[in-house]
């Protein structure tokens, strides 16, 4: 079939509105490209070609498509002063392979079950020190989840022995992931001293000092299977003769870091907001927990709570933690009837796929049970629609650990908190690589002690 031309904006003005809407509020212009073009697009303006993929069929072709027709490194090049040139993020070919291949270990399940008592542990000193004495409180949601997520990161990553320096660290880090998390224009590379992109390099050496310390200590001390921490699982991983050198451990323990951290504590915002407005999940998200959480999380089990697995899994759905994930195209592809040519930049959309009303029935309400259902039929649906942490060689390496932090600490907080959002209404999206809640998320918490307040059905 002879290849059709993408649809999109046709004119100047609006290729540039377009591209301008993209940058700045990129969920608002993905939706607007979306109804105005159909769920894949192009926006082009001279040379530059941006394809976005919205059709969860182009999708599924994309991520199959043999991914030496991608290149990874130049599109994410901006980041390299903050995750090194080593990152797996940055790294393509063979070097992405084998670099990929030493880090999965990491994250052996063995390890995740051992994290699951740690999460719970984090939360509960999160609650202790925001609440001390007083039963009630009014704060801002999302640093809250920023910090927690941060201590629970430095956590899993350098192990128990850390803990006490998990804020001391995460600081250190924290102008680096800041200039990170702009968009690229804002990264161009300038030598101006005093800037957002100083502190981010300075950020980078001081971490990089820390680290060099804590591999050279860990080298001396800990053999691999002693520890559960990420950090010892790259300083002693072995891949077909392969070994990490000390640079490249750094550059994946802030890679780690970096892509671990502001994504889960956003989604961790969206899932807490969604739940606290729903009528029935935050209820229905304590009830769960209390029969399965107990206070030392001996038992926190997730196959022991679908409720709030599918309370995550359906954030995820109306709020992956990027709008899009852009690779550069390297020769030609065909996607469906498109032939995407080399040289654009093609990035598929979890957000509009989540929102794709051919697949999603109210595809805008916010309902946990509808991953619940064991028909088949949905089943598909979920696994070709529902696609926040990407699939084949270049998904999301944390899946696993991000969805564990988001359903115990979704699940801890509903069975000791309630919340009540300001204003009661869901704050607007914002952020062009993590899409957070603009403004934080503002609420007031209460102490719950289920003994002293039963809930009457
Ligand atoms: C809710 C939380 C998270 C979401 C939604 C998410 C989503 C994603 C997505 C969409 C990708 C890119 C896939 C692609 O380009 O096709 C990705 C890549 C990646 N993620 Fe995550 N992520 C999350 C948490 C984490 C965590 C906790 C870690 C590590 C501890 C992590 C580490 C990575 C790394 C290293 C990559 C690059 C993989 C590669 O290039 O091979 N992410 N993630």
């Amino acid at each position: 079939m002879a290849s059709q031309s993408i649809p999109g904006p046709s004119s100047i003005v609006e290729s540039f509105k377009s591209a301008k809407a993209l940058i700045t509020e990129p969920c608002g212009a993905l939706d607007a490209l979306a109804a105005a073009h159909g769920p894949t697009t192009q926006v082009s303006i001279g040379p530059v070609r941006l394809v976005i993929i919205g059709d969860a069929a182009h999708v599924a072709e994309l991520l199959a498509a043999d991914s030496a027709a991608f290149r990874w490194g130049r599109v994410a090049r901006t980041l390299t002063i903050v995750i090194g040139k080593t990152s797996m993020i940055v790294s393509d070919g063979d070097d992405h392979r084998r670099r990929r291949s030493l880090a999965q270990p990491a994250f052996a399940k063995r390890r995740l079950d051992s994290w699951a008592s740690r999460i719970v542990d984090e939360t509960d000193r999160l609650i202790e020190e925001t609440m001390g004495t007083e039963n009630q409180r009014e704060v801002d949601l999302h640093d809250l989840h920023r910090k927690l997520i941060r201590r629970i990161s430095v956590r899993v990553l350098f192990g128990d022995e850390l803990r006490a320096r998990a804020d001391e660290i995460g600081e250190c880090i924290e102008p680096a992931m800041q200039y990170a998390g702009q968009p690229a224009l804002r990264q161009t590379p300038h030598p101006f001293p005093y800037t957002a992109r100083a502190r981010a390099k300075k950020a980078r050496k001081d971490v990089d000092g820390l680290l060099d310390s804590i591999i050279a200590e860990r080298r001396s001390t800990t053999a691999e299977h002693d520890s559960d921490s990420l950090v010892d699982a790259l300083i002693h991983a072995e891949h077909e003769g392969h070994h990490l050198d000390d640079a490249e451990i750094r550059d994946q323990i802030i890679t780690l870091i970096g892509a671990g951290y502001d994504t889960t504590s956003a989604v961790l915002s969206w899932t807490i907001a969604r739940s606290a407005l729903h009528e029935t999940a935050w209820h229905t998200l304590r009830d769960e927990a209390q029969l399965h959480i107990d206070t030392a999380a001996a038992t926190a089990n997730l196959k022991l709570m679908p409720y709030a697995t599918a309370t995550v899994d359906e954030a995820l759905r109306l709020h992956p933690a990027g709008p899009f994930s852009p690779r550069e195209v390297v020769r030609d592809v065909t996607i469906g009837e498109y032939t995407i040519r080399k040289g654009s930049v093609i990035a598929y959309s979890p957000h509009l796929m989540g929102r794709d009303p051919r697949i999603w029935p109210n595809a805008l309400d916010f309902e946990p049970v509808r991953f619940l259902s064991t028909n088949p039929d949905i089943e598909t649906q979920r696994r070709t629609a529902w696609i926040p942490f990407g699939r084949g060689s270049r998904s999301c390496i944390g899946f696993a650990l991000a969805q564990m932090q988001l359903t115990l600490v979704t699940a801890r907080l509903a069975q000791r908190l309630d919340v009540t959002i300001t204003n009661g209404r869901l704050p607007n999206p914002s952020g062009l690589i993590v899409t957070r809640p603009e403004g934080g998320l503002p609420a007031t918490i209460r102490r719950f002690d289920a003994k002293q307040a039963p809930r009457l059905n």
